[in-house]
């Protein structure tokens, strides 16, 4: 069993766009520049957006975070969507989700400018990616794209089950691994919580991509021995013994799992860092499209 290092594969991929700024930079052009836009105080949002900003340092990117209050209305959130949209200074930008229940989240996915949705959530570049154009591919398949890549794991003529449809994750992830390139060229199953003979079919699975969103729910005899797993799953529990008060749970029973597989991902350490990473390689991107 090979354990996949999303760690140090993101730290190399920042490292090569941090090299690709320098160059840009040097030949007397701007660095890429990413906006977000983070409405409230959600933990979880506070942390990942905290870690975007960092990691727009570490590319050498620059990067300008605009914070409003949970009483924004929808109307005024939408006028700084069309101002960043508008905007030549910023090459792309995110507005942080969840939003707070008053605003129509897909009403603003759809206000985002699709040149500018580095995020990869605009109909426009789900519609581009489901047949094959160039787009911003949403961060977390990117990543997990990237993973198999890096470590060279065959995907042609393979069976991938994603289990789990969201838009963001199960479905994105089952276009890119049916599309005709490498990686990908795989025969995709999606399943999902109402899925019969969920256990045989992911069984029958050369590489599983769980993306469930339920703590390790994948279980020994759900994995074919020699099998990849990716876990994409980052569920909260409570943990007394940590400062956090908490810690992060994949979709997979990593330690009865992971003897089976020829390669994991773990939780925390897999495809998470990845997904940052891939939110910077489409901000150089659309930088580079400028
Ligand atoms: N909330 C959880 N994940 C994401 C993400 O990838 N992008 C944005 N904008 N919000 C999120």
């Amino acid at each position: 069993m090979q354990l996949i290092d999303g760690k140090a594969t993101a730290a190399a991929i920042k490292q090569e766009i941090a090299e690709e700024v320098k160059a840009m930079v040097a030949k007397g052009e701007r660095a890429p520049h990413l906006a977000a836009i983070l409405v409230g105080h959600d933990g979880g949002s506070e942390t990942y957006v905290a870690a975007k900003v960092k990691a727009c340092e570490e590319c050498g990117f620059t990067s300008t975070l605009l914070r409003f209050e949970d009483s924004i209305t929808e109307e005024e959130l939408l006028a700084q969507v069309d101002a960043l949209n508008q905007n030549p200074e910023i090459d792309g930008f995110i507005v942080q989700l969840p939003l707070p229940k008053h605003i129509d989240s897909q009403k603003v996915i759809e206000a985002v400018d699709y040149r500018k949705d580095v995020d990869g959530f605009n109909p426009v570049n789900v519609g581009r990616l489901s047949i094959g154009l160039p787009c911003f591919v949403s961060a977390t398949p990117s990543g997990i794209m990237d993973l198999l890549d890096r470590y060279h794991i065959e995907t042609k003529g393979k069976h991938c089950v994603v289990l789990g449809r969201s838009n963001i994750v199960g479905k994105p992830v089952a276009m890119l691994m049916m599309q005709k390139s490498n990686p990908g060229n795989a025969t995709v199953t999606v399943c999902h919580s109402a899925s019969d003979n969920l256990k045989e079919i992911c069984a029958s699975a050369d590489i599983l991509i769980a993306a469930i969103g339920q703590p390790e729910f994948v279980k020994a005899d759900m994995v074919k021995e020699g099998a990849v797993v990716i876990d994409v799953g980052t569920t909260r529990v409570p943990d007394a013994t940590r400062k956090s008060g908490f810690k992060l749970k994949g979709d997979v029973k990593f330690d009865e799992v992971a003897p089976k597989c020829s390669y994991i991902t773990p939780v925390p350490g897999g495809v998470g860092p990845m997904t940052i990473c891939s939110l910077m390689k489409n901000t150089l991107l659309a930088a580079k499209r400028r």
